[in-house]
């Protein structure tokens, strides 16, 4: 049974209110929910972390590498400026997929790059909440690839 460390980056805390025609209208809770669901049809088990702290969010990937086998992560605008987190990942070295809500590419110029993609297996981005399923999905595929994907 995989054991997966999401993550939250800042101001994902205000998902449902925070700008709706951009990122939707569910809470974070909500996007909580269907992953478990998920992850319970799929034998897996989530751990959660909402932070608007890099080092917080830094710490929790630290610990990860002592129970985790991958990390789903939205960095929020983190994902534009962290370097810290780019390294946390690369340091751990556990495989993480970046999701984001919105489509980072279709947004402002400063939205476009990423300084964690490079040291993600993949990004997945302009799903809504949706994002965090495909993401989720795509892991757990890496994790355990299809018997046809290893020939
Ligand atoms: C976001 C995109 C980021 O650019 C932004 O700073 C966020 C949310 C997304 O999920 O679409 O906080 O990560």
């Amino acid at each position: 049974m995989p054991n997966i460390l999401v993550i939250h980056g800042p101001n994902l805390n205000l998902l449902g209110t925070r700008q709706p025609e951009v990122y939707g209208r569910h809470t974070l809770q909500d996007i909580n929910q269907q992953l478990t669901m998920l992850a319970e049809q799929e034998n897996t088990s989530l751990q959660f972390i909402q932070s608007n702290h890099e080092g917080a969010l830094i710490d929790a990937i630290h610990q990860a590498r002592e129970w985790a086998q991958g990390i789903l992560i939205n960095p929020g605008a983190y994902t534009h400026t962290s370097i810290a987190i780019r390294d946390a990942i690369a340091g751990v070295g556990l495989p993480a997929v970046e999701v984001h809500l919105s489509n980072i590419h279709a947004r402002e110029s400063f939205r476009h790059h990423s300084h964690i993609a490079p040291v993600c297996v993949g990004q997945i981005a302009g799903f809504g909440w949706r994002s965090y399923l495909l993401g989720l999905r795509a892991l757990l595929d890496h994790l355990q690839p299809a018997k046809e994907d290893a020939k």
